[in-house]
């Protein structure tokens, strides 16, 4: 979850697929895509939904969020209001998931940093205080993609 245009649908392609959209379009409602990972020597289907950034087109995922074991929360370090936004989806998470739930802070587009808008140092702040692992990926260049799904799977199980 996270703003629109911050990348969530690029990062469960990369995932998924190890496919990159440069003309992704907004998401309607919501998709999932299915990806297997060993862990301890056991294979884990992971089950990933990817909901819409878009409040028109958000077709009440709340529904997804009750049975989710974890979640990507994504900002795009280039974009400053989806790093301020990311206290609203918090809310959102508490709101709708158990205490159960793994967050992964995602710190997306690592590749534009020339465009930098939020650095590292704040973000881990950020990640302190809200006691959330964090990571900065790049479905683009695929900088820590797989790192991130490991990490999120690994807290889960
Ligand atoms: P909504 O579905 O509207 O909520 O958006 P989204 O969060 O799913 O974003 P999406 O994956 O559709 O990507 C939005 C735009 O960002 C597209 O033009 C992508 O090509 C671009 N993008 C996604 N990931 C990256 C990345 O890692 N690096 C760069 N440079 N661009 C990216
Ligand atoms: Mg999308």
């Amino acid at each position: 979850m996270g703003d629109y245009d911050v990348g969530k649908s690029n990062l469960l392609s990369r995932i998924s697929l190890n496919e990159f959209n440069i003309e992704s379009k907004t998401t309607i409602g919501v998709e999932f895509a299915t990806k297997k990972i060993q862990i301890e020597g056991r294979t884990i289907k992971a089950q990933i939904w990817d909901t819409a950034g878009q409040e028109r087109f958000r077709c009440i995922p709340t529904a997804y969020y009750k049975t989710s074991a974890g979640a990507f929360l994504v900002y795009d370090i280039t974009n400053r209001r989806s790093f301020e936004n990311l206290k609203l989806w918090l809310k959102e998470l508490s709101q709708y998931t158990d205490d159960q739930v793994a967050i992964l802070l995602v710190g997306y587009k690592s590749d534009l940093r020339h465009l930098r808008a939020v650095p590292t140092d704040e973000a881990k702040v950020f990640a302190d205080k809200n006691n959330l692992p964090f990571i900065e990926t790049s479905a683009l260049d695929s900088t820590n993609v797989e790192i991130a799904f490991h990490k999120i799977m690994t807290n889960i199980f």
